[in-house]
């Protein structure tokens, strides 16, 4: 079973005359998957259909989607994510709306919120944390749903990469079957996605294994590789003189 099956998929933002997502044909796998694509590709739009989250923009979607599991997004403005004024308020609100008893919202609190580094946060103002300190509680929010799939857009944007690479780590452990990021910085993921979609104009590119040196574009391939790799494959196609 796959994590995710989009067949025929196309999304219009509500008033927009173009296509954002156009005949998207994914099946994705469980595992690591990284998105990837220039400014204006889509990936954010694709985490917003395949989660759902795209019903807010009211726009129009076509096509059928299925999900293996249940998907939570955190989008890149993560502040919007987080509704309470502490973490640990954070994290006991949402799972006292999934109806979990106390016992189980402090066994999962402790396990969620020392996997994420943040115990010594839990009782902080929100406003009082960095950028990155309130990126990994809007992830621990997202953790305290117990999400299968778990969709992080631009995770890079705020972290320094070993952050954001413990924090994968982290998210793994605790469960989660699916790990989905949207990224265009592609050096700091080098060796972390099992599974690779690239997009362009809305469309899906490729889809496959990360090392697919013959599928992808080279500019994308080469920056995932390892730097003695790139080079000989560069050197193969004829770049580098
Ligand atoms: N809320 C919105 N309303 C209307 N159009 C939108 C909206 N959000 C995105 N778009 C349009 O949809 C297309 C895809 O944008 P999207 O944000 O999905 O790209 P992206 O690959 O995530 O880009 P970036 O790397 O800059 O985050 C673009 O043409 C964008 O202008
Ligand atoms: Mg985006």
């Amino acid at each position: 079973m796959a994590s995710i099956v989009m067949e025929g998929v196309y999304y219009r933002y509500r008033g927009q005359a173009g296509w954002a997502l156009e005949d998207v044909n994914l099946r994705l796998p469980w595992g690591r998957i990284l998105v990837t694509g220039s400014t204006g590709s889509g990936k954010t739009t694709l985490l917003r259909v395949a989660s759902g989250a795209a019903r807010v923009y009211g726009g129009e979607v076509r096509g059928r989607i299925s999900l293996g599991g249940r998907p939570v997004l955190v989008p890149q403005n993560f502040d919007a994510f987080i509704l309470m004024p502490t973490p640990r308020m954070e994290l006991v609100y949402v799972m006292e709306n999934l109806g979990l008893d106390p016992g189980e919202i402090d066994a999962r609190l402790h396990t969620i919120s020392r996997a994420l580094g943040i115990e010594g946060l839990l009782d902080r103002r929100i406003a009082s944390l960095s950028a990155g300190e309130r990126q990994r509680v809007a992830i621990a929010s997202a953790l305290a749903t117990s999400p299968d799939i778990l969709m992080l857009d631009e995770p890079l944007a705020y972290v320094d990469p070993q952050s954001i690479s413990r924090v994968l780590d982290a998210v793994t452990m605790l469960g989660v079957k699916a790990v989905i990021v949207a990224e265009h910085r592609l050096h700091s993921l080098r060796g972390w996605p099992s599974h690779l979609v690239y997009m362009e104009e809305g469309r899906i590119r490729y889809t496959g294994p990360p090392r697919d040196v013959e599928g992808l574009p080279l500019s994308i391939a080469i920056q995932l590789m390892d730097p003695g790799d790139a080079a000989r494959v560069a050197e193969a196609r004829g770049c580098l003189g």
